[in-house]
């Protein structure tokens, strides 16, 4: 396929200087009331992991459009050394510039072979597709990712570690040069990840230079070459991997050190408040388990182990088979969300792009409308007390907008990540919280931050519930850990006993 493996090979060991596969100089990029990019530049060299990394709304995505042609810009872009006229995502294809974007935009309805030769499809000189060829051609791509299915199936039933490994497929199709890959583990497990990574490498060790984009800082650790932070829109430097370690990254990327990512708890545990019996769906069973007020209690597992499945279960969204629900002893009636939101109880869902956003209304009205009972034909209306909170919560998780007016949509993934958070963190006569992922796609700063603010919930009496797949955020949040595994309950450790082994050991489906 490509050939300048070798190339970028020698240029590791001697050190000589190779031609970057492309070159961004001083770029510029303002959107209404934004200045997204304030002079950044960036390379990436033949055979090199070239990690992004910077808090949320620093800039990456934005750059990384620039790159595939998605924005126009001030500034220069190279190709191999040579000025480049690229103003439309198909410039950048012709250039070899594939990219895995954060938010999938797939075609559900084609088929894994039409997507991948989307705009490309071999066809017979009568103008017909030639679907055998198609075909073919398609399952030697998908040997190539090691991915076995039907090249004729369609793409919405494929999950997204699969969805990914067809768009990998796709640049390979396209003898990119050049792949981005925009937070491409964040939905992913542990195996899939593993996957992933070898197929990174084995596009590395054929000179493809790769842009890796993430907050998960181990990850960067274990693949990157080098390193390149953005910090609000600056550029504040690049380096090799090797000069770098996870604090390095974070003081570079926040500006300042990060002492105490976890706030001390002094748990003070009171009533009762969230009870679970013998609770079972179709997806879990037998879940028994109990939250006091003031409390933090962690659930962990392995992806599939039925966490999300649990939340569904309390909060009524899937149909209840058996067992009991009560909050502050009284029962929670089965299969009614809306009821368990009067009762008190919130969730905040692990997919808060699909279940949580409301892409056309504002900052403001998007963290208001759970608190509201109704919201009035004209509108949602913000009473002095709230657009304060409102604000307060902006400043407190760094929500990184021009105003609470903004459209959500204009958000960088992250930042409307967070709106979604503060959503809850503004509601009302809330008992019960339960919170899945509370991080998932967040930087460092805003982690700390969240981590203190739900400290603070406690404080105040609020019974807490975090899922969570990241074993020292569990740990360093939580009073208490069940852990689960094949959809129940397999172990409960108390704080003097979390540690990773017990967590992982309990982790294991003993169904399987
Ligand atoms: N289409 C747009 N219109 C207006 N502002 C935008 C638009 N796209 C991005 N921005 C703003 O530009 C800034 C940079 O956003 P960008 O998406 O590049 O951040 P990011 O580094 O990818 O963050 P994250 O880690 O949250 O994904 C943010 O302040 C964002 O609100
Ligand atoms: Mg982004």
């Amino acid at each position: 396929m490509m050939s300048d493996g070798g190339f970028a090979d020698m240029e590791q060991h001697n050190g000589m200087s190779v031609t970057p596969l492309l070159e961004l100089r001083d770029v510029h990029k303002k959107f209404p009331g934004v200045h997204a990019l304030k002079g950044v530049s960036f390379n990436l060299k033949p055979g090199e992991v070239h990690a992004l990394i910077g808090e949320n709304g620093a800039g990456k995505s934005t750059l990384i459009k620039i790159i595939a042609g998605v924005y126009d810009f001030e500034g220069t872009y190279l190709v191999e050394g040579q000025p480049a006229q690229i103003s439309s995502p198909s410039d950048a294809i012709a250039k070899g510039v594939a990219v895995i974007y954060q938010e999938f935009n797939i075609a559900q309805d084609l088929s894994i072979a039409e997507n991948i030769f989307f705009g490309a499809l071999p066809h017979d000189k009568f103008g017909r597709v030639r679907w055998k060829e198609l075909y073919r051609k398609t399952s030697e791509y998908l040997e190539q990712v090691g991915l076995h299915e039907d090249p004729r199936k369609k793409m919405r039933f494929l999950t997204v570690a699969k969805q990914q490994m067809v768009e990998i497929a796709k640049a390979l199709s396209r003898n990119a040069k050049v792949v981005i890959m925009d937070e491409p583990t964040s939905a992913l497990c542990g195996s899939e990840i593993e996957n992933l990574f070898a197929l990174v490498r084995k596009m590395k060790s054929r000179g493809v230079g790769i842009i890796y984009v993430s907050h998960k800082l181990e990850e960067i650790t274990e693949l990157a070459d080098r390193v390149t932070v953005f910090r609000d829109g600056a550029y504040i430097g690049t380096d090799p991997i090797a000069v770098l370690d996870e604090k390095a990254m974070i003081s570079k990327m926040v500006g300042r050190e990060l002492t105490n990512m976890f706030p001390k708890r002094s748990a003070h545990r009171g009533k009762l408040a969230l009870e679970v019996k013998n609770l079972s769906t179709h997806k879990v069973f037998n879940v028994s388990f109990a939250v006091h007020e003031g409390e933090i209690v962690g659930f962990a597992g392995l992806m599939g182990a039925g966490r999300t499945e649990m939340t569904h279960a309390v909060l009524g969204v899937d149909h209840r088979m058996h067992g009991d629900v009560s909050i502050y002893g009284v029962p929670l009636p089965p299969n009614s969300p809306v009821k368990a939101r009067k009762m008190g109880v919130g969730l905040v869902p692990e997919d808060r792009k699909k279940d949580g956003i409301f892409a056309d209304l504002s900052v403001s009205d998007n963290m208001s409308i759970v608190s509201l009972d109704e919201v009035s034909k004209f509108g949602v209306i913000h009473g002095k007390d709230e657009s304060g909170k409102i604000d307060s919560l902006i400043r407190k998780l760094t929500i990184r907008t021009p105003s609470a007016r903004q459209k959500i949509s204009k958000l960088s993934g992250g930042n409307q990540q967070k709106v979604i958070l503060a959503r809850w963190l503004l509601k009302k006569n809330l008992k019960v919280l339960i919170i899945d992922e509370p991080t998932r796609g967040i930087d460092v700063g805003a982690k700390a931050e969240i981590y203190s603010i739900l400290n603070e919930l406690a404080q105040q009496g609020l019974a807490i519930v975090v899922v969570s797949s990241e074993m020292p955020e569990v740990m360093g949040v939580c009073d208490r850990i069940y852990i689960m595994a094949g959809g129940t309950i397999t172990n409960e450790l108390q704080k003097d006993e979390f540690s990773e082994e017990t967590i992982l050991s309990s982790c294991i489906d003993i169904h399987n």
